[in-house]
């Protein structure tokens, strides 16, 4: 028997993989469900040292398909969710806006109505935690920050569907009481991120002498955050967050893509042994994403004030252990990298 039944949606992609080693590690007396469909961001090799534990259980299933969402409920008797299934990339959701919708906002409900239904009313002891971007604030001039009472204003088809659902999940708790906690964090890096993202795209791409397609002029700011500080974040609001709140988590972390690609062109170049500068020549300015909002940046003050929770690494030495990962784990590239991966590139950057 174990104290709580937790589930975790999307927990085979980046932060979702993350977060379930951290959980299935740290508590031993909580079972953990990881409800993941696996699309091509989900990889369950992303968790191979969890999937033996007693304590983990992965089960095959789309948040959209409510009967077997409500069932999962019922069956493993879940006390808690967090919830990170989403389509994430806000390149393809230019593409394809639908899938955005129907993930992002028809799961969530999907979610929110099968909790609503199990619990019957009855919410003692129980919490759905919605994981969130920052970029449902929209986009910053040069200076200012995020802060938990920032206005909603998304630009892109993801963010747009990620504040839909941030919605719904307020409405669930103002009209059916349902206990929620909404986080919304800075940009993520760190190991097992699928290579669409700036970070392990552009890693992999100086490893194999390819162009580097920076969008517009670079100038571009976001605000990084090592995905295990992330991971630990949701692990602090979730036992310790205030019901109904909302908690924004970042690193106080900014860089320019200009800036952040000459740091991941130097560190790669110096650990394979190349001569400093030699990737440079790579850097290739492309057509810039359409809406590409200028600058993210979140204050994360409340998180440390009520909560306690700090970033627990220093930027250098976070991108130094990111890019010896990616260069260690070839293969695990190479897997992701081989198949539909080369359609999608070709795609994505043949007009750029
Ligand atoms: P990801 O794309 O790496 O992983 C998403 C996971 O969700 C995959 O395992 C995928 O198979 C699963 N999934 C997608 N559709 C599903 C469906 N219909 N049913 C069940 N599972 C489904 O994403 P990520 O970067 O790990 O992001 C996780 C969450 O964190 C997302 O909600 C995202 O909006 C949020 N977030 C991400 C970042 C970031 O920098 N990556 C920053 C802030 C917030
Ligand atoms: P990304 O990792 O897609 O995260 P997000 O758009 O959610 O912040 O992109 C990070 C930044 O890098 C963003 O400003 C867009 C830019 N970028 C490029 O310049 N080239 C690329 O090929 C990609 C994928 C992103």
């Amino acid at each position: 028997m174990f104290k709580k039944n937790i589930l975790v949606t999307g927990g085979a992609g980046f932060i979702g993989s993350h977060l379930v080693r951290l959980l299935v590690n740290k508590y031993p007396e909580y079972k953990i469900i990881n409800m993941d469909v696996l699309t091509y961001a989900g990889n369950l090799a992303n968790l191979k040292d969890v999937e033996d534990k007693p304590n983990y259980e992965f089960v095959k299933c789309d948040i959209c398909d409510f009967e077997k969402v409500q069932k999962i409920f019922i069956d493993y008797q879940i006390e808690g969710v967090i919830h990170l299934a989403a389509e994430s990339h806000v390149d393809r959701s230019i593409k394809d806006p639908f899938s955005f919708a129907q993930t992002n906002v028809m799961g969530t409900l999907s979610l929110l109505q099968a909790a609503k239904f199990a619990w019957g009313g009855n919410f003692e002891d129980k919490l759905f935690y919605h994981v969130s971007t920052d970029e449902v604030y929209g986009a910053l001039g040069e200076d200012g920050f995020f802060t938990e009472e920032t206005s909603y204003d998304p630009h892109s088809p993801y963010s747009a569907s990620k504040a839909s659902s941030d919605h719904f999940v307020r409405a669930f708790q103002d009209t059916f009481g349902l206990p929620t906690v909404i986080s919304n964090c800075s940009n993520n890096y760190g190991s097992f991120q699928f290579p669409e993202k700036l970070i392990p795209l552009f890693i992999n791409n100086i490893c194999n002498n390819k162009p580097l397609p920076v969008y517009g002029k670079g100038e571009n700011v976001r605000d990084w955050l090592y995905v295990e500080d992330h991971a630990r974040a949701i692990d602090v609001i979730f036992h310790k967050g205030k019901i109904g709140d909302t908690y924004n988590i970042g690193g106080f972390n900014e860089w320019k893509n200009i800036d952040l690609i000459k740091v991941m062109i130097k560190t790669v170049d110096r650990l394979l042994g190349r001569e400093e500068g030699t990737s440079e020549k790579l850097i290739t300015y492309v057509t810039d994403r359409a809406g590409h909002d200028l600058r993210y940046a979140i204050d994360s003050t409340k998180l440390k004030v009520e909560l306690g929770w700090e970033p627990s690494l220093q930027f250098e030495e976070g991108i130094e252990e990111t890019v010896k990962w990616y260069l260690e784990n070839k293969e695990w590239m190479d897997n992701i990298t081989s198949g539909d991966y080369q359609e999608y590139y070709k795609e994505m950057y043949k007009a750029k």
